[in-house]
């Protein structure tokens, strides 16, 4: 099938995706896109997180052909060219990335929780982030990365995506 999506605010076009691809191997495999990583491909892990028309959604879950004519946002999505996100930077700051394999699912649902809560309290971190798994740092450095993203967009005065 030929897939037409906008992505990271381009207007794609793939064909010769499968109909039963999901949106996460037609973005890695056909869109050049292997932020979003795929670690369960069972809606468990939420490594695979990405914006469809600004909601977060485990993109291993949905089939691609559900995302055709609509809007994705991936991890690439978030950085400014080379400028990261503060909530990129932020991750990397606070020493959160470790393997590395959680974090693009992780940086982009503490996007949308921050877009949504710019200063959430801790327990709100855990419960946004309680869909995202990571087997290496204890989580305690990633609750540190959310509350410097939070800290530091606060400080800037405004939220930018
Ligand atoms: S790969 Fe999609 S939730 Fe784990
Ligand atoms: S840093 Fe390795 S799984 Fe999270």
């Amino acid at each position: 099938m030929r897939l037409r999506t906008t992505v990271n605010g381009e207007p794609r076009e793939a064909d010769g995706v499968w109909e039963g691809a999901s949106l996460l191997t037609a973005l890695r495999d056909h869109r050049d896109l292997p932020g979003s990583k795929n670690a369960c491909e069972q809606g468990e892990c939420g490594s695979c997180s990405v914006y469809l028309d600004g909601v977060l959604v485990c993109s291993c879950l949905v089939l691609a052909a559900q995302a055709d004519g609509r809007e994705v946002v991936t991890v690439e999505g978030l950085a400014d060219g080379d400028d990261l996100h503060a909530v990129q930077r932020a991750f990397v700051d606070a020493g959160a990335v470790q393997c590395g394999f959680c974090t693009p699912g992780l940086v982009v649902a503490s996007h949308d929780l921050l877009a949504r809560n710019p200063r959430p309290s801790d327990p709100e971190i855990r419960e946004a982030l309680a869909g995202n798994l990571c087997r290496c740092t204890g989580y305690e450095k990633i609750l540190d990365a959310v509350r410097l993203a939070a800290r530091r967009l606060g400080e800037e005065g405004a939220w930018t995506s």
